[in-house]
C-alpha cells in the first residue's frame, strides 16, 4: 500500500480509519500502554501557552487532541477536522460525555485544503496524522497559513527509528511483530496495523520534519522525543 499516492492514498487511508474507528481508542491504549494520553496533553500545553483564541486540530480522528485543547485555559473554541466520516461521531460522543460539546465543532474535511481564512487560529495541531497525509508539505503549508502570527503549529507522531541498537531492534520487532497481531485480536483488522509500521518507515525523521517546518515558514522549529524515542513532538511558530 505504501506505494499509493495522492487521491488513491487518501481514499485508502480514509476507508481504513473508518473500518477501525470503533476500536481505534482501545488499540491506542493497548499499543502505547496508555501513554498516548500523556503525550497529547503535553502537546496541548505546548500549543496553547497563556494566549486566548481558537484552536484547530486536523486529522482529529476520535477527537482526543481536540478534547485536550478544549480544556486549556485560553482556548475559547476548538475545531476538530478529519476526512474519515465514521471517526467524527465517536469524537462527538466523547465531547458530550465530557460536557465539552459546546466548545468543539467537528468538521469533515481535508487537512491539505483547509476551509479557513489566513491567520485565524491561535494554534493548529495534528496528532498521529501527518504521517498519513499524501502531501505532507502541502498540509503543513495549510496549517501554517491558518495559524495567526505568533501562533504555534504542533505535530505529534511516531517517527522512524534511527540506528540499529538493541532498543531500536526491539521497537522494530514490536511494530512489525506485535502491533499487527494486536490489530487482529483487538480490532479484528490487521491490515491497518500492518500499514502502521510501513507508514512510520516511510515518514520523515525528526530533523527532516524540522527542515520541512522551516521550509514552509515556521520559525524556532524544534522537537522533543518521548516514548523511548519512538514519538516526536514538534513545535514551530509563525513569524
Ligand atoms: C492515527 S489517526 C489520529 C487520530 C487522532 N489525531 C489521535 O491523536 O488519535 C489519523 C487520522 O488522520 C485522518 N486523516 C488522514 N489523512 C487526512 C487528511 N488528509 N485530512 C483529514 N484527516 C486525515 C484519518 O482519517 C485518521 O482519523
Amino acid at each position: 500500500m505504501v506505494q499509493l499516492k495522492g487521491d488513491e492514498k487518501a481514499r485508502y487511508v480514509a476507508t481504513m480509519f473508518d473500518r477501525i474507528s470503533s476500536r481505534y481508542d482501545l488499540l491506542n491504549t493497548v499499543m502505547s500502554g496508555g501513554m498516548h494520553h500523556l503525550w497529547r496533553r503535553r502537546a496541548a500545553r505546548l500549543a496553547t501557552r497563556e494566549d486566548q483564541g481558537e484552536a484547530l486540530d486536523v486529522a482529529t480522528g476520535t477527537g482526543d487532541f481536540a478534547l485536550d485543547l478544549a480544556l486549556m485555559p485560553g482556548i475559547a473554541r476548538v475545531v476538530g477536522l478529519d476526512f474519515a466520516p465514521k471517526m467524527l461521531p465517536l469524537a462527538l460522543q466523547k465531547a458530550q460525555r465530557q460536557s465539552l460539546s459546546q466548545q468543539i465543532n467537528w468538521m469533515l474535511g481535508d487537512a491539505q485544503s483547509l476551509p479557513f481564512p489566513d491567520g485565524h487560529f491561535l494554534c493548529v495541531t495534528v496528532g498521529f496524522g501527518l504521517r498519513n497525509f499524501s502531501d505532507k508539505e502541502k498540509a503543513l503549508r495549510e496549517m501554517t497559513r491558518v495559524v495567526r502570527p505568533g501562533g504555534r503549529v504542533v505535530i505529534l507522531d511516531i517517527v522512524p527509528l534511527q540506528g540499529n541498537g538493541i532498543l531500536q531492534r526491539l521497537q522494530r520487532a514490536y511494530f512489525r511483530g506485535v502491533v499487527p497481531r494486536l490489530g487482529t485480536l483487538v480490532a479484528g483488522n490487521n491490515e491497518a496495523y500492518r500499514y502502521l509500521p510501513d507508514s512510520v518507515d516511510s515518514y520523515l525523521t525528526a530533523p527532516q520534519l524540522v527542515a520541512m517546518m522551516e521550509g514552509v515558514g515556521l520559525q524556532r522549529a524544534r522537537y522533543e522525543m518521548m516514548g523511548l524515542g519512538t514519538v516526536a513532538l514538534h513545535v514551530g511558530e509563525k513569524g
